[in-house]
């Protein structure tokens, strides 16, 4: 029976919570354990389940992976096998990033084509672009990519489009290529430079990370080490939504301030007080927000995974805001929920026009997608009344502990 997470909102949020580790990190740093000859720590990592499945991925590939506490250890040596399991490849995204990391390590990899939150179409030429001009040879094979490669030979790729998946692809594919493999237009993101570190860590050197153009230079042999992944910028901004949303007032501790610049800013701009430390970001929201206007756009601009949530700040903020969401063409699912509450949003295209009003009223509500759990979630404490949300699997993929933390900072939630 499927869990459902009730909320009774309407009551400020106030308290301190500290933030996990970075799912969109973990996802791509644990499948770069792969390539290591040795025994990898990965500490700091989240509990949810899209590591969860990963883990039975690797092991299915013949790693040993064990988890203690919020540390993994991967030890890679009696990976032998190749083949994805499909059931689990179609659960999460993130698993094509075992295309990149297989090819690399055996010359092979089939991976089937891969699931992930339905938020518009998730193409993926400029991955296969990219491994395709260091080497491999791709076939799509009843709904199965099948990846071969000679030897990996590192090259100049230049990606059409700041793709983050892409770029950390052909960053895994890179890392054991021969010679320099150049990536013009990469994506920034800090999951990006959290990667370049770990590949360093394990004697890779790659250069440029966070910066428009990387550079990596393969190494015939990777050594296993230790590595602490960064704290999950999104759940950050999640939390930043909830104090907005609820007029309350959180510290956010074991964040970084500087990887949340543009919604601190968006904030600031609504209004709200904003305090940043070393490792803590504090928002006070004691009045009603003002409208603002949002474009989502790649890092270092407005992270399109918090648009959701940000969106439903908006929803009772005193104007008219407009939310422009260039990076995905259908991530305003979560609108409809928002209408059953009461919201005031017209969509139009990429658009979303949101006339804010007095309150929003609790309501039973469906999560489509990660985010858009998690922008119900943030409806729900703002709520008057009680919210009842269903299809939690999804908001699990990315929040540990959702529901404790939910309590620490006093909400009245519960899950069924
Ligand atoms: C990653 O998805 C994240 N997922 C997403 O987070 C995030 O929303 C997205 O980056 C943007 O930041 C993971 O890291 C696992 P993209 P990804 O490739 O890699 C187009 C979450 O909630 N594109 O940067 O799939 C694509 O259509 C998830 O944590 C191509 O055209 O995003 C989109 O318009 C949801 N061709 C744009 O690029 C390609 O080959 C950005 O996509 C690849 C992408």
């Amino acid at each position: 029976m499927e869990s459902k997470i009730i909320i009774k909102g309407g009551k400020p949020l106030i308290g301190e919570v500290t933030v996990s580790g970075g799912k969109n990190s973990a996802v791509a740093i644990i499948p770069a354990a792969l390539m290591s000859d040795d025994v990898c720590y990965i500490e700091n990592i989240p509990l949810i389940e899209d590591v969860f499945v990963l883990k039975k991925m690797m092991e299915h590939l013949g790693a040993d992976v064990t988890i203690e506490g919020n540390t993994m250890r991967v030890d890679p040596k009696g990976v032998s096998n190749w083949i994805v399991p499909d059931d689990l490849a179609r659960e999460m995204r993130a698993s094509y990033y075992l295309m990149g990391t297989l090819l690399a390590k055996f010359g092979k990899a089939q991976v089937v084509f891969p699931g992930g939150c339905n938020i518009g179409s998730r193409p993926m030429d400029q991955h296969l672009k990219g491994l395709g001009s260091l080497g491999a040879k791709i076939d799509l094979i009843g709904g199965v990519y099948v990846c071969s490669a000679e030897k990996l030979k590192g090259c100049e790729i230049y990606m059409d489009v700041s793709s983050v998946g892409a770029t950390i692809n052909l960053m895994l594919a890179a890392a054991k290529a021969e010679g320099v493999t150049t990536i013009v237009n990469a994506a920034r993101e800090p999951h990006i430079v959290d990667l370049a570190n770990f590949l360093s860590a394990m004697g890779a050197t790659v250069k440029g990370a966070g910066t428009p153009t990387i550079r990596v230079k393969g190494a015939q042999k990777l050594k296993g080490c230790r590595y602490s992944i960064l704290p999950d910028q999104i759940e950050t901004g999640t939390w930043m939504a909830a104090a907005a949303a609820t007029r309350g007032d959180i510290k956010i501790n074991g964040c970084i301030p500087y990887h949340m610049e543009s919604a601190s800013v968006k904030l600031a701009e609504m209004g709200i007080e904003v305090i940043e430390g070393e490792d803590y970001i504090r928002v006070k929201a004691l009045n009603r927000p003002k409208a603002v206007h949002i474009q989502t756009l790649p890092y270092p601009g407005f992270p399109t995974d918090l648009q959701q949530p940000f969106t439903v700040i908006l929803s009772t903020a005193k104007g008219t805001s407009m939310v422009i969401e260039t990076i995905f063409e259908s991530r305003f699912r979560h609108v409809d929920e928002l209408r059953r509450m009461g919201a005031n949003i017209q969509i139009s295209g990429d658009v979303a026009v949101i006339m804010g009003v007095e309150k929003l009223s609790g309501a039973e509500v469906v999560a489509s997608d990660l985010r858009a759990g998690a922008a119900l979630i943030v409806a729900g404490v703002m709520a008057e009344g009680t919210t009842v949300i269903s299809n939690t699997k999804y908001i699990d993929r990315g929040y540990e502990n959702i529901v404790d933390k939910l309590k620490s900072v006093g909400a009245d939630v519960s899950r069924t």
